[in-house]
């Protein structure tokens, strides 16, 4: 069976617990793309060039318990724009969503150019000051040195950088659903992307 679900969205705006929830609750294989970004940046941060980087990562790069920093996600939004990086990654992310058994990947530009055809595309959204106090808890939580302002205006450029880059920008497929979870818990948040991607996988089963 082959079924994608393509999750974008800015900056923690809930995409990656919401996209391993779905890929959990339908039996589907998770792909965080953003990981992949982070991986590069990373290697950027050590020196080395950023194509040659992106051609060389490897699955042991994804697993790396540094990526998920502030310095690294500026890093990685750097690399993110540059076309020769994005075309070294773009058939592993193809051949992921086209997956037998079903796949969920989540990024920024999955439901515009990793897999213009996914049976479900979505838009997940929120206030910048709710994804930035969202961040914030988890960043501080986890005992790194931020503060409330820092990470607001980090996400702010960062979502700008992506939104505004020629090379696959940011944006919200046509057909996408948009979901503003501003006012949601991401209970409530998970729930109704459930919902959505399973009336669409009955339609496509029947
Ligand atoms: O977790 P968060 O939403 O903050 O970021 P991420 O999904 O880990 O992505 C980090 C950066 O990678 C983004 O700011 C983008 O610049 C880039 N990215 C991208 O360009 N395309 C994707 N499909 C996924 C991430």
């Amino acid at each position: 069976m082959i079924f994608t679900v393509a999750i974008d969205g800015p900056a923690a705006a809930g995409k990656g617990t919401i996209s391993a929830r779905v890929a959990d609750h339908f039996g589907f294989a998770h792909l965080d793309t953003g990981l992949i970004y982070r991986a590069t940046g990373a290697r950027v941060l050590a020196g080395e060039d950023p194509i040659a980087a992106a051609r060389a990562l490897s699955p042991a790069d994804l697993a790396r318990d540094d990526l998920r920093t502030g310095e690294v996600a500026q890093a990685a939004s750097r690399v993110a724009a540059i076309a020769e990086v994005r075309a070294a990654l773009i058939t592993f992310q193809k051949n992921f969503a086209r997956r037998d058994g079903g796949a969920v990947l989540d990024g920024r530009d999955i439901g515009t150019v990793i897999c213009p055809e996914a049976e479900v595309k979505m838009f997940v959204t929120a206030s910048d000051e709710i994804r930035a106090e969202r961040r914030y808890l988890e960043l501080s939580g986890k005992g790194q040195d931020v503060t409330r302002d820092g990470v607001l205006r980090d996400l702010r450029k960062r979502d700008a950088r992506d939104r505004d880059r020629d090379a696959a920008p940011m944006m919200a497929a046509a057909d996408a659903l948009v979901l503003d979870t501003s006012d949601m818990s991401i209970g409530q948040a998970v729930d109704a992307a459930i919902a959505h991607v399973a009336v669409r996988r009955d339609a496509d089963a029947g």
